[in-house]
């Protein structure tokens, strides 16, 4: 029996109900997928629907302030994934009267939607039989046909996009594809796969001939960075110190405390000094948080100084005095979310 007829009767017995396979309707496959970019799926169900539920289409989702998109994005990292989604969204909202592009060609135009997420929606929505290429089908291709190229080098893209376009059932790509990713996510899964149990295990290359586990091949290592950030709170009758991130980082448009970076894990420079303030200022707390490319590890400082002093620094800082009372109301990255959270709100 052919991989092919195997998939798709596993999806046909098996496939998960998630709320975006109940519709064909692209502006909700394109956000489930774009979500799904880089969460996992049960993570990702909640916002999906928080965001079915506060846009019914599109011209709603073009419509809204950045700051709400931002901050039902809040929690869920990549922020630049909301930020193309809401100009994508203002794009076919203006540009094309809100009309998806139909293939897989057009769709790769938007901002925000590479190969993948082109491929994805274009199979499910249109059923155009490109594959989606990506760590699952890396992972379920590279065993069952025991491919041993590097899956970090661009030539195993090439490689594995160009099986998939032999392989893919041309009349439902869309199913293939999930499929893949269903096998991919629960049984052929990166550790401990469940070889016993899959629907592939009787023509897997990689099975018989016991190198599941070495495959995929992954040569190339992320590089990963250290940074030292401080965070300075400054209260003052009910409000507390915000500013917004400008600049091209993956935290822009998000609100922090105001921040001070250094060197080494120890605060000796920036403003505190320059302004002979350190005699003024508590520890309160240290985090390390993991991004895909870097470590940040965190220390949060209060400093309590007159009101005076309060606003000389935010006209030298460039922070604001917000009310916690109205915290809730702003998009924050993670560990500002998270450390808010813990001292501010119940
Ligand atoms: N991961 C990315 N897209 C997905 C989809 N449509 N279903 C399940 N998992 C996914």
């Amino acid at each position: 029996m052919n991989f092919n007829y195997l998939i798709l009767s596993y999806f046909d017995k098996n496939k998960r109900d998630l709320p975006w396979r109940h519709t064909n309707d692209p502006f909700h496959i394109w956000l489930s997928e774009i979500i799904l970019q880089q969460t996992r799926v049960d993570q990702g169900m909640k916002f999906y629907n928080n965001f079915i539920h506060e846009f019914d289409t599109i011209f709603d989702l073009a419509n809204a302030d950045e700051q709400k998109v931002l901050k039902l994005w809040q929690g869920l990292g990549y922020y630049s994934r909301a930020r193309n989604l809401h100009y994508t969204a203002k794009y076919i909202s203006n540009e094309l009267n809100g009309k998806f592009p139909n293939n897989f060609k057009d769709l790769k135009k938007l901002k925000g939607i590479g190969d993948y997420t082109a491929a994805a929606i274009a199979s499910i929505v249109y059923k155009e039989a490109v594959p989606a290429v990506d760590g699952n089908m890396y992972r379920v291709f590279s065993r069952y046909f025991n491919i041993e190229e590097d899956i970090s080098s661009s030539k195993a893209k090439k490689i594995f996009w160009q099986l998939g376009l032999e392989v893919i059932d041309k009349n439902r790509p869309g199913d293939f594809n999930q499929a893949i990713m269903d096998l991919g996510a629960t049984v052929c899964t990166p550790k401990s796969p469940k070889c016993e149990i899959c629907v592939l295990n009787e023509s897997c290359e990689a099975l018989r001939l016991k190198k599941v586990d070495q495959l995929p091949v992954k040569l190339k290592k992320v590089k990963v960075s250290n940074r030292f950030l401080h965070f300075i709170i400054l209260e003052n009758n009910h409000s507390i110190s915000l500013s917004k991130r400008t600049g091209n980082d993956v935290w822009r448009n998000l609100y922090t405390f105001p921040k001070i970076e250094t060197e080494t894990n120890l605060l000796d420079k920036g403003w505190i000094f320059e302004e002979n303030l350190e005699n003024d200022l508590t520890f309160i707390s240290e985090e390390k948080h993991i991004l895909s490319h870097q470590n940040l590890f965190i220390k949060y400082w209060k400093l309590n100084v007159s009101l005076n002093n309060i606003i000389n620094l935010s006209k030298k800082i460039g922070f604001e005095m917000i009310s916690i009372e109205s915290i809730d109301d702003y998009p924050f990255p993670k560990p500002i979310e998270k450390f808010i959270n813990n001292h501010y709100l119940n």
